[in-house]
């Protein structure tokens, strides 16, 4: 076998002659996928979502690289070149256990063992969130495959599939460390140079630093491209990276219902609730709408056509839902999922001159007038502390 080394460690000493294992597309592959890994789980909050789905979408783009690289790439990238059975893992856990395990130059058989269910895992974790952000957003390439309730059945699942991604990359993290003290070697510092000692006769693999500075490159233009807009954008005109489909629009209702206060899109509250506010527009909150008649007879079927329950949105599926059959609620802000949605928010911030109120969406959603309130189109005011949210 190509990668293994049966030589006592003892024998590797300094005068031994240094091999390149490790080329650079592997090099790089293995700290920009860690790195996505880490960005991940730091960008669980729906604020972060799009860098969160950025390092998806690249933890994708790079795992697809390393299966193609596994047949075309260097020697010790090679997935023949790492293919082991249950027996050579087991006999060299056993080694292991004897403290005296097999040097192997390239992966040794339990680290291929790992190496291959992260890729699979990983793998995993990029389709269900892709079809999680398809079906509870509505967004991506697979936007629209599944329904609501299906994506964030898929959320959960990807959920899951990346706590036992997590639990695998800890168990990597002590084989490494592990054959790094048995064979006091730094296979760390290996993965960073590429190099490790060995006999003089071992395979050595070319840099590839061609391919390495194109996948660079294109790490670099597409980080670009995504993320332009928070290059571009100003205080007034902030950048809202998710935009949903257009909701329903009414220019009627726009001026009568925008008149005092936001015009808050009827995806916001059931038709139970726009017919009974409609009803009592002669005590709105304290306030008489005096609307003629005409003017109901346009709003009303607008209110009651686009209301919650056509789930146009991923809040208007989850308002809707989280709403007691039996209430009729006449504010959004009453609502169990707005509530739940927003009880870390301090008081400090409600009361805050920006702020002032809790219907004034707009000081914190960026797409409050077309009434999609994506996830990532939360934006605080900007002399808000980030600590005025209390976990
Ligand atoms: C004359 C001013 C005025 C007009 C016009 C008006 N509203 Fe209101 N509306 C209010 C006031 C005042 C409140 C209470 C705001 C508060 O609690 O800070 C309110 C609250 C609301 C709320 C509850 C907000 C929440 O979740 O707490 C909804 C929903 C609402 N209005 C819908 C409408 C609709 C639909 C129309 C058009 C038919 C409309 N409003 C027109 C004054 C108005
Ligand atoms: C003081 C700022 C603030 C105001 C005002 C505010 N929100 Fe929010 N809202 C937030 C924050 C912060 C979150 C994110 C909570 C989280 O990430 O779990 C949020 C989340 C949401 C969500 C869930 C989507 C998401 O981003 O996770 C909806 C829907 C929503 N708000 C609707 C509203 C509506 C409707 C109003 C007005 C009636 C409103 N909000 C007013 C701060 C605000």
């Amino acid at each position: 076998m190509l990668n293994q080394m049966t030589q006592p460690p003892e024998n590797f000493s300094k005068q031994e002659s240094k091999v390149r294992v490790w080329d650079i597309p592997v090099r790089l592959f293995h700290w920009t996928l860690a790195s996505c890994f880490i960005v991940a789980w730091l960008t669980l909050d729906n604020r972060y979502l799009d860098i969160h789905v950025f390092a998806g979408y690249l933890m994708g783009g790079l795992i697809l690289f390393r299966l193609l690289w596994g047949f075309i790439g260097s020697p010790y990238a090679r997935f023949r070149n790492f293919t082991f059975s249950r027996l050579e893992v087991w006999d060299y856990l056993k080694g292991v256990l004897h403290r005296h395990p097999p040097r192997f130059l390239g992966h040794n058989p339990a680290g291929s063992w790992a190496i291959h269910l992260l890729l699979g895992i990983g793998l995993s974790i990029i389709i269900s969130g892709l079809l999680g952000f398809g079906g509870e957003e509505q967004q991506g390439p697979l936007a629209g495959w599944l329904n609501y309730p299906q994506g964030e059945l898929m959320l959960e699942f990807h959920e899951w599939l990346s706590w036992l991604m997590l639990v695998m990359v800890i168990i990597h993290l002590m084989g490494v460390l592990v054959e790094s003290l048995l064979h006091q070697e730094n296979l760390v510092a290996a993965m960073l140079t590429g190099f490790k000692p060995s006999a003089v006769d071992a395979v050595s693999s070319a840099s590839h630093w061609k391919i390495g500075s194109a996948m660079l490159a294109i790490i670099i233009t597409v980080s670009l491209f995504w993320f332009q807009g928070y290059l571009t954008e100003t205080p007034e005109k902030r950048y809202q990276p998710f935009y949903g489909s257009a909701l329903p629009d009414n220019l009627l209702w726009r001026e009568e219902c925008g008149a005092c206060h936001l015009a808050f899109h009827p995806s916001l509250l059931p038709t139970r609730s726009w017919k009974a506010m409609m009803e009592g527009q002669v005590s709105h909150f304290g306030e008489d709408l005096f609307l003629e008649q005409n003017i109901v007879k346009e709003i009303e079927p607008f209110l009651v056509k686009n209301a919650a329950e056509q789930e146009a949105t991923e809040a208007a599926w989850k308002i809707n839902r989280s709403i007691p059959k039996a209430e009729t609620l006449l504010r959004i802000t009453e609502t169990p999922y707005w509530i739940k949605k927003h009880q870390k928010i301090s008081d400090a911030v409600w009361g805050h001159p920006k702020v002032n109120s809790k219907v004034n969406c707009a000081a914190c959603h960026i797409d409050a007038e077309v009434g999609t309130f994506e996830d990532a189109a939360m934006h605080l005011p900007d002399d808000i502390e980030a600590t005025a949210i209390t976990e």
